[in-house]
């Protein structure tokens, strides 16, 4: 009886000990191999093994083994019919002796003969088999009893929820691994997709070839001057490209009209913005306010703007950012009835109309992009390559800019700039 109950003692430690394992090891195979450990040394068995199964290849894998020695095989396969009777049988000990018939056991029939395997626990958890646990003979040479062989029974069913938990988590790494790619697909092709627009809204005005691309690489230059996150960033290009979105429905011969549009005609281009919302607002942006930016981006601070004269504190962010693109634009490149205008002038226009149209903090952050590209300070060559060397590296430009800068400051929380 004392027996007895030491026996019981210790085997509730073993599984207590193993629960323990299984639970805490973030090693995967080391807690298998610290659980096949426990097992073995709970019963003093000689050797044992324990496998993971995989269904792909229809195998058996060894994860952990002791006292198998180098020519124990490392993968062993299952046919239909052993995994049937492995079911069958569920998550009891097989004595190997007793179960030649399967043809598992008549192929493994020398491995395990060498190694004395007497059982073989097939690991199954929800009706599944998920490994197997091999144990060899018992150190004092006695055969398995019924009461050896539920402590295996136990033991073998927490070794099987851990593998079991393992394959639903690889299970869900890789689902989440595909969700990415997934999503990034799926991403890939809206950007595309924002870019076959932006082209297509460009293509119908001739004389401002690359308009929308070039709005759209503006207003990165300056989400990222703010500071920004990267996908606030890719939010607001997105909006530059296809802020001019409606124009796709205003007439060919009114957009590309070679001289000063009359009121009718301006009424009618005027329309662009609200039409652009209404393209836009069904789709579903991976970014808020794309549509609102379309809606908006012909609005002043002072009110003066359209569609709906909204002021400075009504006006969405991101339409603030998209018009001062625009306008820049609108500026830096020939036009039928005008041609661009040098860069200083552009730079006093935009100063000029800080507050009125354009917020004063984004011209700041704008020039700021455009000085730290022509100091040195930053290696990109975005202005140059939408303007052209020599337009941006004009004599004098750079410590006009610096004054610009300093001079914006005053209404802005930005350090000043060295004017040396
Ligand atoms: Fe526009």
């Amino acid at each position: 009886m004392a027996e007895n109950q030491q026996k019981l003692i210790h085997t509730f430690g073993a599984l207590a000990e193993l629960g323990y394992e299984i639970a805490h090891k973030q090693n995967f195979q080391e807690m298998i191999r610290t659980s096949l450990h426990l097992l073995l040394g709970s019963l003093a068995i000689m050797r044992g093994g324990v496998a993971r199964y995989s269904r792909f290849g229809h195998e058996l894998n060894m994860l952990a083994m002791r006292g198998f020695g180098e020519d124990f095989p490392l993968s062993l396969s299952l046919c239909y019919e052993d995994e049937r009777q492995f079911l069958t049988n569920g998550l009891e000990p097989i004595e190997v002796a007793q179960a030649k018939v399967l043809p598992f056991f008549q192929i493994y029939d020398t491995s395990f003969e060498k190694k004395r395997i007497d059982l073989l626990v097939p690991l199954i958890i929800r009706a599944e088999i998920v490994g197997v646990i091999l144990l060899g003979e018992k150190a004092n040479g006695e055969r398995y009893s019924a009461y050896d062989k539920d402590i295996i029974c136990a033991m073998a069913r927490h070794i099987g929820v851990g593998i079991a938990q393992r394959n639903l988590t690889a299970e869900l790494e890789r689902r989440a691994e595909e969700n990415r790619k997934l999503y990034d697909d799926l991403r890939m092709t809206y950007k595309d997709t924002v870019k076959a627009f932006a082209t297509a809204i460009d293509c119908k005005d001739k004389y401002t070839e690359g308009h929308s691309v070039r709005v759209g690489k503006y207003s990165e230059i300056i989400a990222r001057e703010l500071g920004y996150d990267e996908n606030e960033i890719e939010g607001v290009a997105v909006a530059g490209y296809l802020h001019d979105v409606g124009k796709l429905t205003v007439e060919r011969n009114i957009i590309n009209a070679p001289y000063r549009i009359n009121a009718k005609e301006s009424a009618e281009l005027n329309k662009h913005p609200a039409v652009g919302y209404e393209i836009l607002l069904p789709i579903h942006h991976p970014y808020t306010d794309v549509p609102l930016a379309a809606k908006y981006h012909h609005e002043r601070l002072d009110g003066r703007g359209y569609p709906d004269g909204l002021g400075d504190k009504e006006i969405p962010y991101i339409a603030k950012i998209v018009n001062l693109a625009d306008s820049f634009d609108a500026m830096t490149t020939d036009r039928p009835y005008k041609r661009r205008r040098p860069a200083n002038e552009v730079v006093e226009d935009l100063q000029r109309n800080s507050g009125k149209q354009f917020a004063p903090e984004l011209v700041t952050a704008f020039f700021r992009g455009m000085l730290k590209e022509l100091t040195g300070e930053t290696r990109d060559r975005r202005f140059r390559k939408l303007l052209g060397r020599e337009y941006m590296e004009a004599e004098g430009f750079i410590p006009m800019l610096k004054d610009a800068l300093n001079g914006m400051n005053g209404t802005s929380s930005l350090t000043l700039v060295s004017l040396d």
